[in-house]
Order: C-alpha cells, then structure tokens, then sequence
C-alpha cells in the first residue's frame, strides 16, 4: 500500500488488478444479456464514478446514461431515511435498464431506488453493484451482477468514500475503525454508520476474496 494511506488503512481488499479482471467480466456479461436494444444506464452518485466509467466503457453497445443521487439522512443508514439529491431526467418506460450501485450493504438504498425505477415501466430492469455485503441485510434483495463478495468491514476506495474522502483511491481498502470512531458526529455527509466491523485477523487478502454472482438475463 502507498505509504501515504497506511495510517487510515487497514490494508488492501481489491488491488487495481483485481478490480480490473472483474469489471471486465461484468461488462462481458452485461454486453451479452443487453444485446440488441439500446440501454439505459442508471447510476447511482456519488460511490460509482469509478466502478461505472470502468464499467461503461468496455460495453460496445447503444446506452444512454443519467443518474440519480441518493444520500442517507443524518448519521446512518440505520435509521433508512433516504433523500433523493438528484431525480431521474431520462424516461425509462419501456426500455432495458441497468441500476448501478457501489456496495449492497443493508439493501435499503437499492431496494428503495429499484422500487422507484420499477414504478417507471421499464421493460428490463437490472442491478449491478461492485461489492455486496451479504452480512449486513436487512431487505430481500440482491444483484444481478455483484462484482465481489465482502465480509463485514467498512471500505472505501474506488469511489466508496468515509465522510466523502479516500473515494479518489485506485483500490478497495480497509478503512481504520480508529478513523470513524476518531470522526465523531459533526462530520460533513457522512452517509452510513460504519459497522464494528471483523478483527483485523478475520480480514481475506485479496487473494482470498470471490467474485460475486452474475446472473444470466
Ligand atoms: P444500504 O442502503 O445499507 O445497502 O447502503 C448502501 C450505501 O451505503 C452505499 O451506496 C454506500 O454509499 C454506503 N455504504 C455501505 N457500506 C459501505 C462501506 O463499507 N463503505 C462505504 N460506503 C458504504
Ligand atoms: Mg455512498
């Protein structure tokens, strides 16, 4: 790991590399189940700027892009108060959709958000999330297409971010339980309650860690 983040970060879950290999096979398997008609991508902001732009650029296929931004009030997702930042412009009815997010941890957010699209009248709609926490849920609700599965720890990096920082890292990591218990409450959009989190003993090397499922359309 750069020295520079070695005092925030644990360690590294999903090197550059790892990252990489899977967001490939992701755009594989969207590519192949998306043939034929033109998309919409609908991304959530602000955790997947990298993972979408990773994502979209290897689809070679007609899409349209829009976003919507969604954050959770106050202190923690626990409380499943969700505020909409930025609403939808394009029109879904009829047509395939991707839903993309970043991490599926408790389901609230994309459950919430896919109810929403859902209403719209799609003729497809499809998840696509970059990590899933399967430890965590609370909604009945998982991804077509999950890029890894991670156990309980609180990451930030390729766009996941603590407090809106570290999103700029070009790997996962493992955020330091003493930087969100040093934060306190008056920190500035902090969107989701870190949990306590596993030892630091039960944390995979990124070798270790298994790409999530991707479901065939
Ligand atoms: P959910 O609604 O509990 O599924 O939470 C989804 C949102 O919580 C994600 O879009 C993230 O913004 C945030 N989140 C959950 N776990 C993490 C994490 O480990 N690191 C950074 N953000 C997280
Ligand atoms: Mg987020």
């Amino acid at each position: 790991m750069p020295p520079r983040w070695r005092k925030d970060l644990e360690r590294i879950l999903i090197t550059e590399r790892q990252l990489a290999r899977r967001v490939r096979a992701l755009s594989r398997a969207i590519q192949r189940d998306f043939a034929g008609r033109e998309m919409v991508v609908v991304s959530l902001l602000n955790g997947t700027v990298m993972f979408l732009a990773d994502l979209i650029r290897r689809l070679s296929l007609p899409l349209r892009l829009d976003f919507i931004g969604v954050s959770s009030y106050g202190a923690g997702a626990a409380s499943g108060e969700l505020v909409f930042t930025k609403e939808l412009r394009l029109s879904v009815r009829g047509r395939d959709v991707l839903l993309v997010d970043d991490i599926l941890d408790t389901g609230k957010t994309l459950a919430r958000v896919r109810a929403k699209l859902q209403a719209l009248g799609p003729r497809r709609l499809r998840t696509c999330v970059l990590l899933n926490k399967g430890a965590r849920r609370v909604e009945k609700i998982e991804a077509d297409y999950v890029g890894f599965e991670i156990p309980d720890f609180f990451v930030v990096g390729y766009g996941l971010d603590f407090a809106e920082r570290y999103r700029n890292l070009p790997f996962v990591g493992v955020l330091r339980p003493q930087v969100y218990h040093r934060a306190g409450p008056d920190l500035d959009g902090v969107g989701g309650k870190p949990p306590a989190g596993l030892a630091e003993s039960q944390c995979p090397s990124p070798r270790r860690l298994r790409p999530g499922p991707v479901s065939s359309a």
